[in-house]
């Protein structure tokens, strides 16, 4: 099954900013086009700078194109109003950034329950349990009362994995989730996607640095200076990734 999820045509990125009386223009994404297939896990490498935060947060509706265009499931997301990508941002993406930004105050069960909550669509029980759920599929079942500061960066990267699958998204954003932690917390949560891409035909796309986990997907796309310098698809979605 090749059925495309998203599809981002001749996208453009430029910023424009004041450097006092001068208007500097700097593009960091030329003209890029690319789809990604449903139950595909995709990584997305390139040296710092090169732009792929930029296009993982266009692909997640954080931010809109200067030009070109961006699909989820042939609607176009980058001719959307505000009020409809607050929606899509909560209900079709799930996002998981590098530092986890996860709410201090609350226990690790109200964190992941948060995305449920925010548009009153499920009952605080409901969300309870599924968050309970989650939590067991990240393996943090027996710290779902801890507070942030009462997990390692591993665990509450495991949270903020649990949190960003709170709504069912159809696709799976991950910036950097291992940027900061060691290599056996790193080969934890490649595994977690992993079991989610296969048990779940989860759509995944990861920007990482980390050329042992870019290997282990099924299709790396490395950018240079916001081009594609390389797309390599080793692996047909759905077929299990050895390691
Ligand atoms: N608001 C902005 N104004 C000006 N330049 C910006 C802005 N945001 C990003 N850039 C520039 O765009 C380029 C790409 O940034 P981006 O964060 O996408 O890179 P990256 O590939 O994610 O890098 P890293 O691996 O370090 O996270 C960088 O040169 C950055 O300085
Ligand atoms: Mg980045």
């Amino acid at each position: 099954m090749n059925d495309i999820i998203i599809k981002a045509e001749n996208v453009n990125k430029t910023i424009v900013n004041k450097n006092g009386g001068e208007v500097v223009s700097t593009t960091i994404l030329p003209d890029i086009s690319l789809d990604f297939r449903r139950g595909e896990f995709s990584a997305i490498t390139g040296p710092s700078g090169s732009g792929k935060t930029t296009l993982l947060y266009l692909i997640g509706a954080l931010d809109m194109p200067t030009n070109g265009r961006i699909f989820l499931e042939e609607k176009e997301i980058s001719a959307m109003k505000e009020e409809e990508l607050a929606e899509l941002r909560n209900e079709k993406f799930g996002f998981v950034f590098q530092f986890h930004f996860l709410l201090p105050e609350f226990t690790a069960l109200e964190n992941v329950m948060m995305p449920m909550l925010a548009r009153g669509r499920t009952t605080v029980k409901r969300a309870r349990e599924k968050a309970a759920e989650l939590l067991k599929q990240v393996g943090m079942e027996d710290k779902q009362n801890n507070k942030p500061n009462q997990l390692s960066g591993g665990q509450q990267q495991r949270i903020a994995v649990a949190r960003a699958l709170a709504n069912d998204p159809i696709v799976l954003l991950a910036d950097e989730p291992t940027g900061n932690l060691d290599s056996k917390n790193s080969e934890n949560i490649y595994s977690l996607f992993e079991k989610l891409n296969r048990e779940n035909n989860q759509t995944i796309i990861v920007v990482t640095h980390d050329e042992h986990f870019a290997l282990r997907t099924h299709r790396k796309i490395h950018i240079i200076d916001g081009k594609i310098d390389q797309d390599i698809r080793t692996k047909e979605p759905g077929s299990s990734i050895q390691s």
